[in-house]
């Protein structure tokens, strides 16, 4: 089952959520391990900061040699600053697919009218979008745009996102079946996919939302009729979600969940990955709350989990790690335990007068700040 966006092929029909702090060049790695034929998308980088030469940002756009598409996640709301900061992902970085991120629930982000408060501005939206692939197409890059349902459930934008994306010549759209509002509580609604899937007819439809096990995936293209599918949470501490998911698009089983002697090695391996490129303090930091998701559900005690907690180097980790039974295997009930997310509803706040402002193209001032996340 092969998935087409623009000139990209990705067999079985699988793409990586962009995860803010998550989805690191080392993370991505195992994911593609597990998973190749793949898109597995860096984390989210701000428009402005790229154009601005930020070097957190460039060290943001660190991809292995074999990876294949190099694909990106841009945030802005300014045409001129997202259509030059794709330029320069293409030109200076190599990369092959950009995708454009309008669901950010952040308050100070949606506050100032970006991220999930964007797609209210039809103009502006429209604006944005086309100057990506503007910029995009002469170099033959594809252009894709994620986004929620909207911002609570009387004012949907959903369907017309993806009508305007369409129209801007996106190769592809990807829905987060969840309002602004939702943030990461309640479930995502598929019946919002099929609706989307329904409306936009000419371009790739990806559903995005609670897949957490592979047969999840299989499911919600049966139901919805959607292209592909976008794997957020459900992959967290678990990258051989990837492979599981081959193996049900290609008609087979997924396998049973590792016993931790597995799960252990993927473990040091991430952190090793993740210190050769942040330096072992800071890689091993943000292994951390790596190490909480997956060890999720496996009875490895508290005073482990304590200790997992605060590892600062690779052979501490090692040594925290050999005093766990390695044939520990994971409860089924474990399978389908919510990580990574999980806060809302919170209502939404947009800037005063937002709502009148649909035909305004004017990009609203101050929302392109750091920010991180969807
Ligand atoms: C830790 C974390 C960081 C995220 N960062 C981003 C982001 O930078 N860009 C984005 O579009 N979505 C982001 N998201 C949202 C996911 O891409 C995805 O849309 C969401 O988690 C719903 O999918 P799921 O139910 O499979 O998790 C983030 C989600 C999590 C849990």
């Amino acid at each position: 089952m092969t998935l087409r966006i623009g000139p990209l092929r990705l067999d079985p029909p699988v793409v990586l959520a962009p995860m803010a702090g998550v989805t690191t060049r080392a993370f991505r790695r195992l994911c593609r391990q597990f998973g190749p034929g793949g898109l597995y998308v860096s984390e989210m980088l701000t428009a402005r900061a790229l154009v601005e030469g930020n070097e957190r940002t460039a060290r943001m756009l660190r991809f292995d040699v074999d990876e294949r598409p190099r694909s990106a996640q841009l945030y802005g709301v300014a045409p001129g600053t997202v259509g030059e900061a794709t330029r320069r992902l293409i030109g200076d970085f190599g990369v092959e697919h950009v995708d454009l991120n309008f669901g950010c629930p952040a308050p100070k982000v949606t506050a100032k009218g970006g991220g999930a408060a964007l797609p209210v501005r039809r103009r502006l939206l429209a604006d944005v979008i086309g100057a990506a692939v503007k910029a995009a197409t002469p170099e033959g890059v594809p252009v894709t745009v994620k986004f929620r349902r909207g911002i609570h459930d009387e004012l949907l934008t959903g369907v017309s996102t993806g009508l305007i994306a369409e129209a801007e010549g996106v190769a592809a759209i990807a829905l987060h079946a969840r309002t602004a509002e939702q943030r990461y509580a309640g479930d995502a609604s598929w019946a919002a996919i099929a609706e989307l899937k329904a409306e936009v007819t000419t371009i790739p439809v990806l559903g995005n939302g609670d897949i957490w096990e592979a047969g999840d995936a299989v499911r919600m293209m049966a139901e919805t009729g959607c292209d592909g599918v976008v794997i957020g949470r459900g992959c967290l501490g678990r990258p051989w979600l990837f492979a599981d998911l081959g193996a049900v698009f290609a008609g087979g089983s997924a396998a049973a969940p590792p016993d931790f002697g597995v799960v252990a090695a993927v473990m040091l391996r991430h952190a090793e990955l993740l210190a050769e490129d942040e330096g072992e303090k800071v890689g091993l930091c943000s292994f951390r709350r790596h190490a909480a998701w997956y060890t999720q559900g496996y009875a490895i005690g508290a005073d482990t989990r304590r200790a997992l907690g605060t590892v600062s180097s690779v052979a501490e980790l090692a040594g925290v790690l050999d005093g766990v039974d390695p044939s520990l295997a994971l409860p089924a009930e474990a399978l389908r335990m919510k990580r990574g997310h999980t806060d809302g509803p919170r209502p939404v706040r947009l800037p005063h007068g937002w709502l009148n402002l649909i035909d305004d193209p004017t990009p609203p001032a101050g929302a392109e700040i750091l920010i991180s996340g969807g």
